[in-house]
């Protein structure tokens, strides 16, 4: 099997799924419990956030524990929403957000709120002017994600955040699930951004599991109200082991070199550059792990079971809209007609992977592509 979909999910690291069990086994107690057992996981709660913060850059204090990157999108959008609602009520976001993002921003729309969806260029990137003039004296936040997770696009958050210098009162939140271990995402008191969202299967982590960073003196109401766990921020039990497998993985991965990705996607883009009737999606300046492509003619969907049955797992842009059997929205929103953007593809890699693998998958693509002749 040569597994390139990561930016749908990582395969966990073995011991980190090692820590996972042993967690749950040993040590079951409920944090919130005042004898030992809720003590001990109380500490394990303390460290992992403690090693968290360091891995970011960020104090302890910032970070708050969540379900993963749709559950951290939500509550950044939604508790800035109810946070903010005396204030103002007008939402800055882009056209290409993760639908936890924008369908988050849309249920808001709906009741009253104002939204300025920013448009992308034929990379997939904002313009900054534009964000600039959308700014409003009653704009309560602005959300740009880092890295796209269908082009691998990069957002110029740090530009963005130049700007926002200005506008101290209004929350800058960056979706960063894709950037985990990609880009260099710049957190903290030196950063203009408030919040940033993580989600711990995108970097070897369990599933449903993720973080919330959120700068010391942004308030954030929160949308899971109970026993005020988390600071009073996000109730709910913790996720003990997954939380300390989590912050095992990112510590992992940001220890990790992520040159390889950049090379064997380089490598794999130099190829297809030079075969006839490829497009290639992703602009050049983009995340490492990502390339998004397709056969002029040939729909996505066809060329991803024609992988799966040579035991190559990719998939058409996201994870989300593959299933819906939906095009691109991101690749819509660069411009790309609906009948092209209908062939894309993305292959999405992990540290894992292997200039072998990439080489087998040079190989079955060959295949693959004169098995279409008669078509193109
Ligand atoms: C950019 C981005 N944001 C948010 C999410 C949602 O994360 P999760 O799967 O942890 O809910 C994803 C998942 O693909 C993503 O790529």
């Amino acid at each position: 099997m040569i597994y390139l979909d990561n930016s749908a999910t990582t395969k966990i690291d073995s011991s980190v799924l090692e820590t996972f069990n042993r967690v749950n086994k040993l040590y079951f107690g409920n944090p919130s419990s005042l004898h030992e057992l809720g003590e001990t996981t109380t500490g394990l709660l303390t460290q992992s956030r403690r090693l968290i913060a360091e891995t970011m850059g960020v104090q302890s204090e910032e970070i708050f524990f969540t379900s993963g990157g749709t559950e951290g999108d939500n509550w950044v959008v939604k508790g800035t929403a109810l946070e903010k609602i005396h204030f103002g009520k007008h939402l800055i976001t882009s056209e290409i957000e993760h639908p936890a993002v924008l369908e988050s921003i849309k249920q808001l729309e709906n009741l009253g709120w104002e939204v300025t969806y920013l448009p992308v260029d034929s990379r997939g990137i904002i313009s900054v002017e534009n964000l600039k003039r959308a700014l409003r004296e009653d704009t309560v936040l602005v959300s740009v994600m880092a890295v796209n997770n269908e082009t691998g696009s990069i957002q110029p958050v740090e530009k963005i955040g130049e700007i926002l210098k200005d506008y101290p009162s209004i929350h800058f939140h960056v979706d960063a699930v894709q950037a985990v271990g990609k880009i260099d995402l710049k957190l903290g008191e030196q950063s203009r951004i408030d919040m940033a969202v993580f989600s711990g299967h995108k970097f070897h982590g369990p599933k449903s599991t993720g973080f919330v960073y959120v700068k010391k003196g942004r308030k954030l109401a929160p949308l899971l109200s109970g026993g005020g766990q988390e600071a009073g921020r996000r109730s709910g039990t913790e996720n003990v082991p997954g939380i300390v497998a989590m912050a095992k993985a990112l510590k992992i991965t940001s220890e990790k070199q992520i040159k390889i990705q950049s090379k064997l996607t380089i490598e794999l883009e130099e190829y297809l550059d030079k075969k006839k009737n490829i497009e290639i999606f992703s602009p050049k300046h983009r995340a490492p792990h990502i390339l998004c492509f397709g056969i002029k003619g040939i729909k996505g969907e066809v060329l991803v079971h024609a992988f799966e049955k040579k035991g190559v797992f990719v998939s058409t842009t996201s994870a989300c809209s593959s299933k819906k059997k939906t095009e691109s929205s991101t690749l819509l929103a660069m411009g790309i007609p609906k009948i092209t953007a209908e062939t894309a593809i993305r292959v999405s890699l992990s540290e894992e992977n292997t200039q072998e693998e990439l080489e087998k998958f040079i190989k079955i693509f060959d295949e693959i592509y004169h098995s279409f002749k008669v078509i193109l």
